[in-house]
């Protein structure tokens, strides 16, 4: 397993549309298509980081590159079963992590929200007990906590929002481990929270024995050189 982040910096709309020529024609319309500058940048960069590990680990090049979709919109690498990544942006930062099993990731950018009606709607009692126990000047990061968490395992699962967010529920105990549980029942997930900066909440979910500690930080104009440098 390895897990990447990339802070991302403005690119201009030059740039941004030089680079945008070399991805698939679907991932170019839809980032033609926000409005917002750090969507795009965001999406782009998600995109080129995964086309550069895939070379960097099987040596495929760009142009022989396309993902599928599952059919709750998880992309995966088609003929590479060994080969799995998910990707999550938000913010300054686009992360992703890489496994031989399905894996998921979530990073958030901590927003001032209403997150106890949030939370009292969409997350478990437990869930909500766990974020409203705390002093008031740390639920919001309790929040964000569970929020990634069960995103992560949303992601892994690869079946998106048709899982009822209430379904299940994150566990984390007086020893700090962590467990989704439904119907009751521990599954067989693994989860580990990332402290990548101030003002953010990481997660990964993983359905391998352990998750990596480290992230691995690329430079984002590195990494458009790199990306550059496999056409
Ligand atoms: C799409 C979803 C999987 C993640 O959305 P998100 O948190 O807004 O977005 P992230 O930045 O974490 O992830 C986006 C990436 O996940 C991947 N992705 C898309 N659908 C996916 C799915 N079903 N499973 C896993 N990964 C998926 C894509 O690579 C996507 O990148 P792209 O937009 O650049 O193509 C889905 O869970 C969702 O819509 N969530 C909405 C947020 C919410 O209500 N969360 C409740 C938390 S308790």
């Amino acid at each position: 397993m390895k897990i990447y982040a990339v802070k991302t910096l403005d690119i201009s709309e030059g740039n941004l549309e030089k680079i945008c020529l070399l991805i698939h024609l679907e991932k170019r319309c839809k980032i033609q298509k926000f409005i917002n500058k750090k969507d795009k940048v965001r999406t782009l960069i998600g995109e080129i980081l995964i086309r550069t590990i895939i070379f960097e680990e099987l040596s495929i090049r760009n142009k022989h590159l396309t993902f599928e979709k599952n059919q709750y919109g998880k992309p995966y690498f088609k003929g590479h079963p060994k080969f799995n990544f998910n990707i999550s942006h938000s913010g300054d930062f686009v992360v992703c992590a890489i496994d031989d099993k399905s894996i998921g990731i979530d990073i958030e950018k901590v927003k001032h929200i209403e997150y106890k009606e949030i939370a009292k709607s969409f997350f478990s009692l437990s869930e909500f007990n766990y974020i409203v126990k705390e002093d008031l000047n740390i639920q919001l990061s309790k929040f964000y906590e569970i929020w990634t968490l069960k995103e992560s395992y949303i992601k892994c699962s690869g079946q998106g929002l048709s899982i009822p967010l209430k379904s299940f529920s994150i566990d984390i105990d007086q020893y700090e481990n962590i467990k989704v549980i439904i119907d009751k029942e521990h599954k067989e997930y693994v989860f580990k929270r990332f402290d990548i900066g101030s003002g953010y909440k990481m997660a990964v979910c993983s359905v391998n024995k352990e998750i990596s500690n480290n992230i691995i930080m690329i430079d984002q104009n590195s990494l458009i050189n790199k990306f550059r440098g496999l056409i």
